[in-house]
């Protein structure tokens, strides 16, 4: 199966994107497998240079840490295959100004800054090229990703029709829990590395401290009855689904264990701090190491500039290039 994703550099990995994406990524990794750090995407944001460096590197070692084997799929970084870049200027002459300036994320992203970069419009185009470049059938993504993933499905689908075959058509995969982690502080909005509030956030490189105070702190309703139900309690169902996902029984099964919010939280910190605990082990010593890392993200980028450069040429061709 041809699989591709992506994950951007900026901020520090958090539950959500290991539950929402990452855990997908280490479960469906095979030869075909393709992973990417999108460090280009991260410059849409401000972001210090030297912070975009080390972050890229220290994204390298938590994937590894997560479970992803290099001598299975190709993990690399995107800004070091070219032709990321040139495929965005191909399909930004596919997509429309229209359809960008809809997309959801964008809206929210542009509403919350004065004179944003038009990179942050055509987000959605390069991501659609990192996926189309490596013809890919299955792209595993959290839930916020779902209208890119339509967007570049609708890219392909107009490229084929104006040029001819060149690209496969992706399918979006969400993990049947947590495609969705909420904020711990405002359970009704998504754990985010761009509105990162204090506490809201679990980073998979979190002391037992901080997780436990994390978790401890969690904005819950006051009715104190254990339950799950997304809609009249965010907050809990939250800490539910999370409890679910690493213990891999049903939430509901796990509502019925408990009849105190504080009895859930006490074991659902133990939970995460077990469950990360050895993926921070890892993470220390492959990070100590980092000319391992930038040689093992030279050779995926080998790798992935062999099959994305041939698509790339078929593309540009098709169009009159
Ligand atoms: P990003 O950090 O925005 O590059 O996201 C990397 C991956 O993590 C994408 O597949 C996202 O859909 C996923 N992701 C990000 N935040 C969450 C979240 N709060 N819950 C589930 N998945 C998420
Ligand atoms: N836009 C994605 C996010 O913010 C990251 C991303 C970039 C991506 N290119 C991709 C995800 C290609 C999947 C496939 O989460």
């Amino acid at each position: 199966m041809r699989i591709l994703s992506g994950i951007q550099p900026s901020g520090s990995m958090h539950i959500g994107n290991y539950l929402g994406a990452v855990r997908q990524w280490v479960n469906s990794q095979n030869p075909d497998a393709y992973y990417c750090i999108v460090d280009l995407h991260a410059l849409t944001l401000q972001i210090e240079p030297a912070r975009l460096r080390e972050q890229t590197v220290d994204y390298l070692a938590s994937l590894l840490a997560a479970g992803l084997d290099p001598e299975v799929c190709t993990l690399f970084i995107q800004s070091q295959v070219p032709y990321h870049a040139q495929m965005n200027w191909l399909l930004e002459c596919v997509a429309t100004y229209g359809e960008l300036s809809r997309m959801t994320q964008f809206k929210e992203k542009a509403s919350r800054q004065e004179g944003y970069r038009v990179g942050l419009l055509t987000y959605p185009v390069l991501m659609a090229g990192d996926i189309l470049l490596y013809s890919a059938q299955q792209v595993p993504v959290g839930d916020d990703q779902r209208q890119h993933l339509e967007l570049t499905r609708e890219i392909a689908e107009r490229f084929n029709n104006r040029y001819g075959e060149v690209f496969t058509v992706p399918v979006g995969v969400q993990p049947k829990a947590s495609a969705r982690v909420m904020d711990l502080q405002e359970p009704t909005r998504k754990m985010s590395k761009s509105l990162a509030s204090p506490l809201g956030l679990i980073y998979l490189n979190d002391t037992p401290q901080e997780i436990d105070k994390k978790i401890k702190k969690a904005v819950t309703d006051t009715d104190n009855e254990v339950r799950f139900d997304w809609e009249s309690k965010p907050g809990l169902s939250n800490l539910l689904e999370m409890y679910s996902s690493f213990s891999g029984e049903s939430p509901e099964v796990v509502a019925g264990r408990y009849d105190r919010y504080g009895d859930l939280k006490r074991d659902l910190a133990e939970l995460v701090i077990a469950s990360l605990e050895p993926m921070q082990r890892r993470y220390r010593e492959l990070r100590a190491d980092e000319g391992a890392l930038r040689a093992l993200a030279a050779r995926g980028a080998e790798k992935a500039s062999a099959v994305a450069g041939s698509v790339y040429e078929r593309a540009a061709a098709a169009m009159g290039l």
